[in-house]
């Protein structure tokens, strides 16, 4: 954890227009900064940098925000690794947070890891460049392999020397606590008690987590015909190998700009490729396809290209990782590359623009790639051609999408001469099928509500929660003014009728919290409702001194809010910065007086118009049962909920009254 001072000294230090300046060029335009987005495709500089607000908006494709969830979208970095790389950038030590017992063992032993990790792979690099044994054995290899230079380095491959504890000895001169080094995989302790390198004469890959730190290592022999071709890296605290894509570091940002992801097996696929400036590409690593990979990939794109080997040996095992593929909603193509070829000896064979010409040409719809492959094996036996038009409607069944799925019915019907309705009805089958046992594994049915008035909404914790969307617009305009205007002095304008008297002052978000506990009133979105309690709980009641003293909480409300630990928290309050309008009361768009004078109207409106809308649901609701009661012929209920519609009704009225120019 990275504690709240330390946190201001970063923020304090970073200037966005410097932050952003390392990604994109950006020119100066009056107060502000301007230059090509680099969310889109942007040809003509759509993104504008406010440097005294410290945000960022781009107009063309509406992505927004600020110095640190630029680098947390750009660098696909959490919050806490965007703060430590602008940390980096600044020269800001990081001080930890104290840390309780459980936390800091859970921690430290995780970083220690991988401190291990980082500290081996720059071992085994440091061999490969620097030793005689490195150069003559494992850079001529890489050599041999056309791998240049730059490409070595890049990936930072090298090389584990002859010898069972070259690491072992060096690890425990420089410190490392012998028992970690097993756990970070490196080492291994053999029977009788002792350790010993799991890595020994083989050339080095280190593989990385998403944000780049190393995590381990696949190393592979240069005996030919030696079992196993590859030693990799056990399963560990640091090393999940379902979470983790070779490649991923250095591809992340292609894939996103090319909003394309190719997925290949090897490791020296992904490097050949690389150096052939095909970049947006990943591999799986041997192993079959996991979700968890598939979802890492759809945090860039939504377009995955799989590349087949020329032999069609290895196809049929790995159609099943695309299936699961298509059920996460993306789009899939395949790639067959020539018979005899693999993508790095493709990839050593042609130039960048052959490869891209090939692809193109060569890339293939899963679905007609699957029907075509599998219809192949069928030739003409009808059983096996039966069993394989299920196996194609399995993969059709897996597509989230109705539209989607609607098309490829039409194309695997032609292709099989199958009736689209027999098609239909086995993938409602399977669907159904899939539903009911996801349901028993799930105990917790979702609840369904009136559709037209309640919706899921995700709150900060990540928790699902009910929203009214009915009341959702008034509560967003509710914060918006109490983050916009926390501190500012209410001022009411004569003949208003509601509010308190002129004196003492009052603020804006004392007004709000004193009104809306009035009514035990509290926001029914997740989202809203967090904001609110946060900002109560980190600015109390905010009452009003003088004008610096304003600008001061006012600053800290806008940092605090910019700088959230909820994404959802920062995109809300940047949205708000940049629409510097009310959201619902559109008269004063075209107002030329400063909002901040308008609040003394505004606020109490905003409220009352609040107020009302919850009248106006609770009626709703009532005259609902109220329905319900007569159709049952429930008389003792009907009254009841007679007499309760009657008040609330008044009740409603009368606040109407008060927003007369609204209702
Ligand atoms: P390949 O045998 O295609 O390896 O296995 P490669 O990386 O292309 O190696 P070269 O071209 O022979 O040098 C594909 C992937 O399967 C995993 C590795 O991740 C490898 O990159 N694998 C393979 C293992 O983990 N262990 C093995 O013994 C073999
Ligand atoms: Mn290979």
């Amino acid at each position: 954890m990275i504690d709240k001072q330390t946190v201001d000294r970063i923020l304090d230090a970073v200037k966005i227009e410097e932050v952003i300046g390392d990604f994109v060029t950006l020119k100066r335009r009056g107060a502000n900064y301007i230059g090509l987005c680099p969310f889109h495709e942007d040809r003509n500089p759509s993104m504008s940098v406010s440097p005294s607000k410290g945000i960022f908006k781009c107009f063309a494709c509406g992505k927004a925000g600020t110095a640190v969830t630029f680098v947390m979208e750009h660098e696909h970095m959490t919050y806490p690794e965007a703060l430590r790389y602008l940390a980096r950038k600044y020269n800001i030590e990081i001080e930890e947070k104290e840390e309780t017992p459980e936390e800091a063992t859970g921690r430290l032993k995780y970083e220690s890891l991988i401190l291990i990790t980082e500290a081996a792979q720059k071992y085994f690099q440091d061999i490969l460049w620097n030793t005689e044994e490195g150069k003559a054995i494992g850079l001529s290899y890489f050599r041999e392999r056309k791998f240049t230079d730059e490409t070595i380095r890049k990936f930072g491959l090298g090389f584990a020397p002859k010898g069972r504890n070259n690491f072992l000895s060096w690890a425990k001169s420089k410190g490392y606590n012998p028992d970690l080094l097993v756990d970070a995989g490196m080492c291994i302790r053999r029977d009788d008690g002792e350790l010993t390198d799991r890595f020994y004469n083989r050339v080095i890959f280190p593989i990385s987590a998403i944000g780049g730190r190393v995590i381990g290592f696949g190393a592979r022999t240069l005996i030919k015909d030696e079992k196993p071709k590859y030693v990799n890296s056990p399963e560990s605290l640091i090393y999940d190998k379902k979470h983790t894509l070779y490649g991923i570091t250095q591809a992340k940002g292609e894939i996103s700009k090319r909003d394309k992801c190719y997925l290949v097996e090897g490791y020296a696929d992904v490097i050949s490729m690389h150096q052939a400036g095909i970049c947006n590409l990943v591999a799986s690593s041997g192993t079959s396809l996991t979700q968890e990979q598939v979802l890492m990939i759809k945090r860039f794109t939504n377009n995955i290209t799989v590349m087949y080997d020329g032999d069609a040996a290895g196809q049929h095992a790995s159609l099943r990782g695309v299936d699961m593929i298509l059920g996460e909603g993306m789009n899939v193509k395949v790639v067959t590359l020539p018979p005899e070829d693999d993508p790095d000896s493709y990839a050593k064979a042609h130039t960048h623009d052959e490869i891209l010409t090939y692809m193109e040409r060569h890339e293939n719809d899963f679905i007609v790639f699957k029907s075509e492959l599998l219809m192949k094996d069928a030739q003409q036996d009808p059983i096996k051609k039966a069993g394989l038009i299920n196996d194609v409607i399995e993969s059709l069944s897996m597509i989230p999408d109705a539209v989607t799925r609607t098309v490829y019915v039409n194309v695997v019907a032609d292709k099989f001469d199958v009736k689209t309705d027999v098609i239909f009805n086995r993938i409602n089958e399977l669907r159904e099928r899939r539903k009911r046992n996801e349901a028993q594994r799930n105990p917790y049915p979702q609840r369904s509500y009136e559709p037209e008035i309640m919706e899921q909404a995700t709150s900060v914790e990540g928790k699902k929660g009910i929203t009214n969307i009915f009341l959702a617009p008034n509560e967003k305009e509710l914060v918006y003014y109490l983050i916009k205007f926390g501190p500012y002095r209410l001022i009411f304008p004569e003949n208003m009728v509601y509010g308190a008297p002129q004196t003492p002052a009052i603020t804006v978000a004392q007004y709000m919290r004193s009104e809306l506990e009035k009514d035990d009133e509290s926001f029914t979105n997740p989202l809203y409702k967090n904001i609110y309690d946060e900002f109560y709980a980190t600015f109390g009641d905010v009452s009003y001194t003088d004008d610096e003293h304003r600008d001061a909480v006012e600053n800290a409300v806008l940092r605090h809010f910019t700088n959230n630990r909820d994404k959802e928290v920062i995109d809300m309050v940047v949205g708000m910065l940049n629409d510097a309008q009310p959201l619902t009361i559109k008269q004063f768009r075209t107002s030329i007086v400063p909002e901040e004078d308008t609040l003394g109207e505004m606020v109490p409106k905003s409220l009352n118009l609040y107020k009302f809308k919850v009248l106006e649901f609770i009626c709703r609701q009532l005259t609902a049962e109220l329905g319900e009661a007569q159709k049952n012929g429930d008389t003792e209920r009907r009254n009841l909920l007679l007499a309760k519609l009657k008040e609330y009704s008044r009740a409603k009225t009368s606040v109407a009254k008060s927003v007369n120019r609204l209702t």
